[in-house]
């Protein structure tokens, strides 16, 4: 970049690209064509996607994949799948056609409540705190009314507040701690708005209070947030069953194959290295759905992440038992994720996604993305104690490399009848593909 600009936002999106065209790619008029044959080619629908975002000069595509034969809870259905990693989706497909024959998916939705914090500086007796709390919890609810009355009707709204003393944190520190039930919304913009509504009626309502000193009516309010750890909006899901029902594996007999899996379980249970890639392939598949479904995965997994840290080290989300002959896996996860608001009736393949899954309530998509994220993780770890992730991963990763050789579409038929029977990897791909077409396999080594 050759130097800064002032006033970019309020160029136009022509504006913008020829700003970068010009001052990024040194005047490459080429990248201009990159970015517009990614733009959509129906007007509206490009001025959607122009707006989701801002400074928007184009469009990114990832992949939109599905993985039928999810058997969750009695219901057979089809996944979306928004993901740019090969192999995912087709071990996603291969664990649920597995555990179909074998009763499905089942789900359990633990809580669906979620949390925000009007954080705050209070400089005085902390008793008077309390007791001025205590006599105007109602009144700071009830200021919230007007924003709360349509959750309410539908059966959620704000479920309880409390004051938190963390002085013994730092210094003068207290929270609201609020709860809420935002019904099939996420609720984050709902949480938000409560949340800032709490603290202006609270430094109003201790601004007018007598009984305070002038220092002590002059809180600070810090921030006033929803929190994305929410460790009582939480899904469990579970497959099971008798170790005989495993089928074998790789030339790995069913009770070898249980005992190995469960070891592999164990070990990301307690070893941090190991639960941070066993977690890595279980949001392989949360964040598909969740981006497919027009959730936040960023929440999602960040979530995750903490829930993973609870007991003060970082741990698999999911879990084995092999008890009286049956085998269990399951995963235990937060899951706030919405079916109304935010992207989820605006972005047209995100109302496909929906309606693929049945138009489900959040508490549905709860379960089917931990379905999801389970899957994955089973699908890896059959993987890993038997032959390898290698040999599944890079069979479909297969094809990418070919793309990156500008193989065409003939020779790509042929490599794939080649490595039918053969362990796919780059190097092996590369010499092949330079002995077909008789060229020196120096020239492909990049420098
Ligand atoms: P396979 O046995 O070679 O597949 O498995 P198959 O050709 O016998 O087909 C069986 C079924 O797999 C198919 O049934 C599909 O459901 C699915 P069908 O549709 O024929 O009735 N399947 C496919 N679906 C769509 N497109 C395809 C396709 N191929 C098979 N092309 C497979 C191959 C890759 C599925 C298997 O080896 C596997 O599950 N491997 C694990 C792959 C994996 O976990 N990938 C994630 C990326 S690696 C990673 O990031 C995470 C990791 O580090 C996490 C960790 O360490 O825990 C591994």
């Amino acid at each position: 970049m050759k130097s800064p600009i002032k006033g970019f936002s309020k160029l136009t999106q022509q504006g913008k690209i020829e700003w970068l065209v010009n001052e990024v790619f040194d005047g490459d008029q080429s990248v201009i064509n990159t970015l517009k044959s990614y733009l959509h080619q129906d007007e509206k629908v490009q001025k959607l996607h122009n707006e989701f975002i801002e400074n928007t000069i184009t469009n990114y595509y990832l992949p939109l994949g599905v993985a039928p034969n999810f058997l969750i809870d009695g219901k057979l259905h089809t996944l979306p799948m928004a993901i740019e990693e090969s192999s995912v989706v087709a071990a996603a497909a291969k664990a649920a056609q597995f555990w179909l024959k074998r009763g499905g998916f089942k789900t359990t939705i633990v809580g669906t409540e979620k949390i925000g914090h009007v954080h705050f500086m209070y400089r005085g007796d902390g008793n008077k705190l309390k007791a001025f709390f205590e006599e105007n919890k109602n009144h700071l609810k009830d200021a919230t009314d007007d924003i709360t009355a349509n959750m309410q009707a539908r059966g959620g709204g704000i479920t309880a507040i409390s004051l938190v003393d963390k002085t013994s944190d730092m210094a003068d520190y207290y929270q609201l701690d609020v709860r809420f039930q935002t019904c099939d919304s996420m609720g984050a913009n709902f949480i938000n708005s409560c949340l800032e509504r709490l603290a202006e009626t609270l430094t109003q309502t201790i601004e007018s209070d007598n009984r305070f000193t002038q220092t002590e009516k002059q809180v600070q309010i810090v921030m006033r947030i929803l929190s994305n750890y929410t460790p009582n909006c939480l899904v469990r899901a579970e497959v099971r069953c008798p170790i005989e029902d495993l089928s074998e594996e790789e030339g790995v007999s069913p009770h070898e194959f249980a005992e190995k899996f469960y070891r592999a379980v164990r070990i990301a249970e307690i070893e941090p290295y190991r639960a941070t890639t066993h977690n890595k392939g279980i949001f392989n598949g949360i964040d598909a759905v969740v981006i497919a479904t027009g959730n936040d995965f960023r929440a999602v997994e960040a979530a995750g992440h903490t829930h993973a840290s609870k007991s003060g080290q970082y741990r698999s989300l999911t879990h084995c038992e092999i008890e009286n002959g049956i085998f269990r896996f399951w995963i235990e996860t937060p899951m706030a994720v919405g079916v109304v608001g935010g992207l989820t009736g605006l972005h047209p393949m995100v109302k496909l996604a929906h309606r693929m899954l049945g138009n489900p309530s959040a508490p549905e998509l709860m379960g089917i993305i931990a379905a999801s994220g389970l899957a994955q993780n089973f699908a890896a770890l059959r993987a890993l104690v038997t032959s390898g992730i290698q040999k599944g991963h890079m069979k479909m990763h297969l094809l990418n490399i070919l793309n990156q050789l500008e193989a065409t579409e003939e020779e790509k038929q042929l490599f794939v009848n080649y490595f039918k029977d053969k362990v796919v990897s780059h190097n092996a791909v590369v010499r092949k593909f330079c002995e077909m077409r008789d060229i020196p396999y120096s020239s492909m080594v990049k420098k």
